[in-house]
């Protein structure tokens, strides 16, 4: 194979320019962005499962002919310039910045991570396009999660909301605060099926049910580019971690997926799926293998199903290392077979390491690796910074420095309205036997446990530019709501996160610059005793516990779901002071709570919050909100029990409840409560809702045709309040054996005491497929049960047949 070897020619100097696209550039048209999607949140965010902005795919060209454009280039760029294009690294490794620009100048790097301001990104593109060759621009990515400065809720809380247009705000805000910080691109939305808590990366995702996660794989899309990637105010979003990362074996992070074609197919891949069809510009490519095969070597997931089958056109990045990993797989003896098989799988752009860089020349000169398939990537590649805008103005995120922030910090900078109005729709309550809750503004409160004043777990992991002093805790949310009240609020810590030093050692050693788990040095005893006495001279008792955001992170498995000893310890010491427990729970998993249900008198769940996360829990704790968030995952009784989610396929001898004996499906140690300890989609609210018989239009449905459900839902209680109604369909014979039901559809609706509402959804044949043995697509002839209400479990139940 021929090396392409052009030597310059005179025009080559001139700088790579596209026609702009008119996306706003300028900070007025940037306020007209948000102005919407603060109208959203005036509007009460409600958000079904459609969307508000443009999606993404159809817009994201630039003017001007981007084949042509992108073919031009390709013939005038050398191999090393080539090969320079696909590598991404992260700023803030080994190399100064000052190697970086001359690396850069040199034509060696194409992308770069983690740097996240205008200042320091312009002299890096500034290298770029006035002293490389070729003048390509840089593209700046960075882990924009959950928001950039003011932190949203985890994932996992988001899809609590059940709210798409909340979820899509979310990202809508983080890429307006990114992009004005010039970064290009987010590692985002992921939207991994995680169904083992035991898998700290839980907290990144959606949940365990493909349809909501699909939702939300959506919406964060439509968040992210907005109108297109181009726009002066959006960031690419790069799907992760494709594929089945959710799935490693154990809920052991980085380990093995093996999954048959099926659950593959029907479970697995159809959020990523959804992302791409939402127009997600990239992909990020998992750590784990896929079948044997690391997906980072996987031929058969990276070209035949994304791009082949799927028709994807995007950059795909590997994850950090993972080339160079291919040879701990043991399916690469050296760098360079490592190389040459992430080429071949269509990795474009190698993240975090040396491997292309290093054997890619190598491979080319000695025709082991075909050119078409070095431009293919570099295609990708270029193709991307076509479609994020790049080439019409390399600083169309960076500006010129007249627009800097004079304090990149500065408060002001926040979107803390969106970040709280958002954050009270993802708490979800567990219990509230007695109506402890909510609590009034009177008498005395005493605000204990670890997570109580905890600045930096309230912002949850991954939480890019979010600032731990900028955060506000549960104490000062619940301060300023007593504030003039004449409440008395006391608090103690009561315990640390955990007694064991070990555990301790490893969060704090994870994180970079400052100390995550800070230990109270003082006798475990002492502090119990303590919070004991605040207890005692309390009307009620608010115990924040849970997990140091760390815990629920990357790298971050447990072993166990139940909370630590240490807390556990301070819970029973509060409980035997017989003062009403209401407990604030933080976590990034479904842990199992089955002594905090049985003894507690509420619990709420609030995952991470974010930057406002103290006020939107005081909102809730004192019913200035009335919480609506759903679980979208299910709660474990125990670490055995796992995995419990609800949409398990049907089996031969399932257990039946008032039927327990033998030769059933079940823990005999359990008892007659095999069920989770929570169901997904189950929540509380303030006020009660009845959900009436299912109607359907018609009791056949014709193929083509639509048929209607629906629902009357009343409010039956005595405050305004909204939930989420579900809709589940269950396909009961099937050729092949199919789930016992599974979230088709869902609406929220907000209802005044008293008052009803039709809630009506749709069946059409594309809500009753499902991928059959020979991997097609169908729906096949028969009964459906059709299934709606208030959870996975409360529902009223009718039937069609589909001819
Ligand atoms: C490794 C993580 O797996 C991935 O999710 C993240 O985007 C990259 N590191 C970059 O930070």
């Amino acid at each position: 194979m021929p090396i392409d070897r052009q030597p310059a020619d005179d025009d080559q100097t001139a700088p790579h320019t596209a026609p702009d696209t008119g996306a706003p550039r300028d900070p007025a048209r940037r306020r007209h962005a948000l102005h919407l999607a603060r109208m959203m949140l005036a509007a009460g965010l409600a958000g079904g499962t459609g969307g508000v902005f443009a999606a993404g795919a159809a817009a994201a060209g630039t003017g001007g002919d981007k084949a042509a454009f992108i073919d031009d280039l390709l013939r005038r760029m050398t191999l090393d310039e080539k090969i320079g294009q696909l590598r991404l690294v992260s700023i803030g490794g080994d190399m100064t910045k000052q190697r970086i620009a001359e690396e850069i100048a040199a034509g060696r790097i194409g992308a770069s991570f983690n740097t996240v301001t205008p200042a320091e990104n312009r002299p890096l593109q500034t290298a770029a396009v006035q002293r490389s060759r070729l003048k390509i621009p840089l593209f700046f990515a960075y882990d924009v999660v959950h928001g950039h400065r003011t932190a949203f809720p985890i994932p996992l809380g988001l899809a609590s909301s059940w709210d798409m247009g909340a979820v899509e705000l979310s990202a809508r805000v983080a890429a307006v605060e990114a992009s004005a910080d010039g970064v290009d691109m987010t590692f985002a939305p992921m939207v991994d099926i995680a169904r083992d808590p035991r898998w700290g990366r839980s907290s990144e995702g959606f949940g365990e049910d493909p349809y909501l996660v699909s939702e939300a794989a959506r919406a964060s899309v439509r968040g992210f580019q907005g109108a297109s990637p181009a726009a002066a105010d959006s960031i690419m979003a790069v799907v992760k971690h494709f594929a089945l990362y959710g799935a490693v074996e154990g809920g052991r992070d980085y380990n093995t997926v093996d999954m048959s074609p099926l659950r593959m197919y029907n479970d697995y891949l159809p959020p990523y799926r959804a992302a791409i069809d939402a127009g997600a510009g990239g992909v990020m490519v998992a750590l784990n293998s896929v079948n044997g095969v690391p997906a980072t070597a996987n031929t058969w997931l990276m070209n035949d199903l994304l791009r082949k089958d799927w028709g994807f056109h995007g950059i795909a990045i590997s994850d950090h290392g993972a080339i160079t990993e291919l040879e701990r797989h043991g399916v690469a003896d050296s760098p360079r077979q490592a190389a040459k098989l992430a080429l071949a799988a269509g990795i474009d752009l190698s993240m975090a390491d040396q491997v292309y860089l290093a054997e890619l020349p190598g491979l080319m000169r000695s025709g082991e690796v075909p050119m078409e398939v070095l431009d293919h990537a570099v295609r990708e590649v270029l193709g991307a910074k076509w479609d994020m805008g790049l080439f019409a103005d390399p600083f169309r995120r960076i500006g010129d420095g007249s627009q800097d922030p004079a304090d990149v910090y500065a408060d002001s900078r926040l979107h803390r309205a969106e970040a709280r109005a958002v954050a009270r729709q993802c708490l979800v309550l567990l219990e509230n036997r007695n109506n402890t809750l909510p609590l009034k503004k009177a008498g005395t409160i005493a605000l204990l446990g670890p997570l109580a004043d905890a600045p930096m777990d309230m912002l949850g992991s991954w939480s890019a530019q979010g600032k731990w002093r900028q955060s506000v805790t549960v104490l000062r949310g619940l301060q300023d709501a007593l504030a003039g009240s004449g409440a008395r609020l006391l608090q103690a810590r009561g315990a640390n996160i955990t007694d064991d030093p070990k555990v301790v050692e490893y969060l704090n050693f994870s994180n970079w610059d400052e100390v995550e788990v800070a230990q109270d040095p003082r006798p475990v005893a002492d502090m119990i005793a303590e919070a004991v006495r605040v207890a005692q001279q309390a009307d009620v008792v608010v115990a924040a516990v849970g997990e140091s955001r760390g815990m629920s992170h990357e790298s971050a498995s447990r072993s166990s779901l139940d909370l630590p000893g240490s807390q556990r310890a301070l819970l029973q010491a509060l409980k035997a002071t017989g003062k009403p427990l209401v407990l604030v729970l933080m976590n990034g998993r479904p842990l199992a709570l089955n002594w905090e249900k049985a003894n507690a008198d509420a619990l709420l769940e609030t995952w991470y919050a974010g930057t406002e996360g103290g006020h939107a829990i005081a909102d809730v704790l004192f019913g200035d909100h009335n919480p609506g968030g759903k679980l979208p995952v299910s709660f474990p009784r125990s670490i055995g029990q796992i995995p419990v989610y609800y949409n398990h396929l049907h089996i031969g001898r399932p257990f039946t409840p008032g039927k327990p004996g033998n030769y059933t499906s079940q823990y005999y140690e359990q008892g007659p409560d095999q069920g989770p300890l929570y169901p997904f989609g189950y929540g509380l609210s303030y006020t009660s809702f009845s959900v009436s018989e299912v109607t359907l239009s018609s009791a056949t449905l014709a193929r083509g045709a639509r048929l209607e459900a629906s629902v009357t839902v009343t409010n039956t209680g005595s405050r305004a309040g909204s939930t989420a109604v579900q809709l589940y369909i269950e396909d009961p014979v099937a050729s092949v054996a199919r789930p016992v039901k599974e979230l088709k559809g869902f609406s929220r609706v907000s209802l005044q005491p008293g008052e009803q509402q039709v809630v009506r959804f749709a069946i059409g044949e594309e809500q009753l497929r499902f991928y059959n043995a020979q991997l097609q697509l169908v729906a096949e002839p028969g009964r459906f049960n059709v299934q709606i209400g208030l959870d996975s479990e409360a529902v009223q139940a009718a039937a069609f047949v589909l001819a």
